[in-house]
């Protein structure tokens, strides 16, 4: 606890210390119009001892994979462990039930996982395809778990198997200590195209809808399917969200979640849309939102339509971004290995070392097979780029400018 305290000192990010340079000069402007018999010595100089850290929050990970991908979770899983976080992980459909039951016995063969009791497998395949409403209902049956069975927990962060850490927990839980808990970092843009382009996507049987006996599908009746006060939003699938907001998701009562749920259910891409256009379409939620969602990604180019597989040429740039997150990389790719080596610190099959870590390191044997408080944390250089790019995110002529529009 001790260590974790001096460690955490070590790396104050700017947000902090312009905090506290506001309580500095607050207190000097008090103690000047102070009666000048009173002397007493801490009234002019602070001890930053007295100015207590921020409490550490918690994620929620929600990691999916299909047929073939048990071997890159439990990789990615490692990678991201930490004890104060809940992880929830999941097979579609494609996979087989021997893989499925593969993944939940690693994760119960790992003593620390079973000790924090903080992994969760989940039992039954979802039906996922990319565009389909099936990846939506899968990603908020895995929310309404979570809310469920992991008591206390800040941010949702989903992640697939092509997903990858570039820096350790204690860094991300480090800087996200000094943040409002009610941001959402999700990347959004208002889509213009929406009308001509992706109204017609059939799927599924609603009064709102009609039948073409022509073509065999069902067509959207125009002004029945949504309001038309309605602005729809698009943007990239990987999202960090509130547990306020996911709540207001889940809980429903509001009916803007369900009403807009519907409407991604029968039309659109909807990892893609749907958390985008319930949060610019409310007028709280708006105000919450971070124009990011956390992940560095390399797009081809022309047409730029896919993330390109990175490698370590990427490397570099990479690690500047200040990014906590990669997207996306192959399987075995020896860009994995450099982020383990040099910005995880982690070995092959060991989990990513933190301040919870007791163990001694450079033997054979896991650090963090001894392990001490989930409280202890111990940043790395990493969180100052993560502080940086954070503190440019939330900069003034940044911030709500970006928001929505
Ligand atoms: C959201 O932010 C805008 C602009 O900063 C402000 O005018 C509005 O009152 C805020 N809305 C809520 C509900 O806080
Ligand atoms: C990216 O890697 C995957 C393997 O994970 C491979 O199937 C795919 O072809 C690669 N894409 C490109 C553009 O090289
Ligand atoms: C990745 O490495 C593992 C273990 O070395 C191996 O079994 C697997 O086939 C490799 N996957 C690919 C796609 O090369």
């Amino acid at each position: 606890m001790k260590r974790a305290h001096i460690n955490r000192k070590r790396s104050f990010p700017i947000i902090f210390v312009s905090i506290s340079a506001a309580i500095l000069i607050f207190i000097l402007i008090l103690s000047h119009h102070k009666p000048s018999n009173s002397s007493s010595p801490s009234s002019n100089s602070i001890n930053p001892d007295s100015l207590a850290l921020p409490d550490l929050p918690r994620f929620a990970y929600f990691i999916s994979g299909t047929s073939g991908d048990s071997r890159r979770l439990k990789r990615l899983l490692q990678a991201l462990y930490h004890p104060r976080n809940y992880y929830l992980l999941h097979l579609d459909l494609e996979a087989s039930e021997a893989e499925r039951l593969e993944l939940a016995k690693y994760a119960k063969s790992e003593a620390v996982m079973r000790g924090f009791k903080n992994v969760m497998v989940m039992g039954k395949g979802n039906l996922v395809t990319p565009k389909g409403p099936t990846m939506m209902a899968s990603t908020l049956h895995a929310i309404a778990i979570l809310l469920k069975q992991a008591k206390r927990w800040d941010w949702f962060v989903n992640l697939g198997a092509s997903d990858y850490p570039i820096m350790p927990q204690d860094d991300i839980l480090h800087i996200f200590s000094y943040l409002p808990r009610d941001l959402n970092f999700i990347e959004h843009t208002s889509d213009f195209g929406w009308k001509e382009n992706q109204r017609a996507k059939p799927i599924i049987i609603d009064p709102g809808l009609y039948h073409s006996k022509k073509s065999g599908v069902f067509w959207a009746k125009e002004k029945r399917s949504l309001p038309a006060s309605f602005k729809l939003f698009t943007g990239s699938a990987w999202v960090v969200l509130s547990r306020s907001f996911l709540e207001f998701c889940i809980w429903g009562w509001d009916n803007l979640p369900r009403t807009l749920l519907m409407y991604y259910t029968n039309f659109l891409s909807s990892p893609e849309g749907y958390f985008h256009t319930v949060v610019c379409n409310h007028k709280h939620y708006q105000n919450t939102t971070v124009n990011h969602d956390l992940h560095y990604m390399k797009w081809d180019d022309p047409p730029k339509e896919h993330p390109t597989n990175l490698t370590i040429e990427h490397f570099d740039n990479m690690v500047q971004s200040g990014a906590p997150f990669a997207h996306k990389i192959a399987e075995n790719d020896s860009i994995l290995d450099r982020i383990d080596r040099e910005l995880l610190k982690r070995s092959n099959g060991q989990f990513t070392p933190g301040g919870w870590c007791l163990g001694s390191y450079g033997l054979k044997k896991d650090p963090c097979m001894v392990y001490g408080s989930a409280d202890a944390i111990r940043p790395s250089l990493s969180s100052k780029r993560l502080e940086k790019l954070v503190a440019q995110l939330l900069d003034s002529d940044n911030f709500r400018s970006k928001q929505c529009k």
